[in-house]
């Protein structure tokens, strides 16, 4: 087993069946995401993505908050060229680009930043006790991490512009019905379930998965007439894998697959 590096603002560990775990950090402040947070999170999943043995990622905070927003102490008295110096949003974009599948485990305060962090998760599920907002604008701005973009294309234009505009909360159920998250747990469990739910990603065939998110990613940002040509080509490419052989031989001869990764 590897050593993880030490962070200070979030714990990192592997859990059993090739998922990393990565828990914010940050109790005194609702792990409000400082810069430091938000390297430390990059750092560590990239750390993951680069890791063949880590098929999934879980991303959580604690029972009280998932996180309650970008640290407005730090914020504060910042003005706009010192927000444009910071890499804080060129940190944003390499999460982006993380190739695992990231499963957000949100309990508490899912809040303007650590809601927009949540969104780059690719499934969510939610405690009961969650609550999901942009409130950016009782300070005087607006999300500034995708939330303007991300959220609309999660709930729809009407429920994200009354979030945005008037810090409207979502509870569990309503982000549920609202298609924010794809379930919603009682609180002792949410851990077991993401855990369970990284688990099965993680026990599949690995490069279907890595071709599959990034398939179903692109329908955020291309046109209907892409998004079709890159999933065709993404479907053929697997034909050259030996996971494919192995899968449908499988099924086949009627036994579970065993996947190798190529
Ligand atoms: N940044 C910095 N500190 C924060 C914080 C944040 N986003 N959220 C909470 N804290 C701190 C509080 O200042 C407080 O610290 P002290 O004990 O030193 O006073 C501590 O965390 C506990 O918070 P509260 O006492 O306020 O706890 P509460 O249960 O009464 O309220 C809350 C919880 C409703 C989440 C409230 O803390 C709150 O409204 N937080 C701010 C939420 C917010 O506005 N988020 C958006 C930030 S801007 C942003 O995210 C920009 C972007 O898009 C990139």
């Amino acid at each position: 087993m590897t050593a993880e590096p030490t962070y200070e603002n979030i714990l990192v560990e592997r859990a059993e069946g090739g998922v990393g775990l990565i828990r914010l950090n940050r109790p005194k402040v609702l792990n409000a995401l400082n810069q430091a947070t938000i390297t430390e999170v990059l750092h560590a999943m990239q750390t993951f993505d680069n890791d063949a043995e880590v098929r999934a990622i879980v991303l959580t905070g604690s029972e009280r908050a998932f996180a309650a927003g970008s640290d407005i102490a730090e914020m504060s008295g910042k003005a706009a060229p010192d927000m444009l110096a910071d890499r804080r949003f060129s940190q944003w974009e390499e999460l982006r680009r993380v190739r695992t599948p990231i499963i957000g485990a949100v309990a508490g305060f899912c809040l303007g930043g650590g809601n927009e962090l949540a969104m780059l998760c690719d499934v969510l599920i939610a405690a009961e006790n969650a609550t999901f907002g942009q409130p950016e604008i009782n300070l005087g701005i607006i999300p500034g991490a995708g939330g303007t973009q991300r959220l609309v294309r999660a709930v729809g234009k009407s429920l994200a512009m009354e979030m945005i505009l008037t810090d409207r909360r979502l509870s569990a159920d309503e982000a549920l019905r609202a298609g924010l998250v794809s379930r919603v747990v009682p609180a002792e469990a949410l851990m077991d379930e993401a855990l369970r739910v990284a688990r099965s990603v993680a026990s599949r065939a690995p490069i279907a998965v890595r071709l599959a998110k990034t398939s179903v990613l692109r329908a955020f940002d291309t046109t209907l007439e892409v998004g079709l040509e890159l999933e065709r080509h993404n479907f053929y490419l697997l034909f050259s894998t030996e996971d494919q052989r192995e899968g449908m031989r499988a099924f086949l001869e009627k036994r579970p697959p065993v996947w190798r990764g190529r």
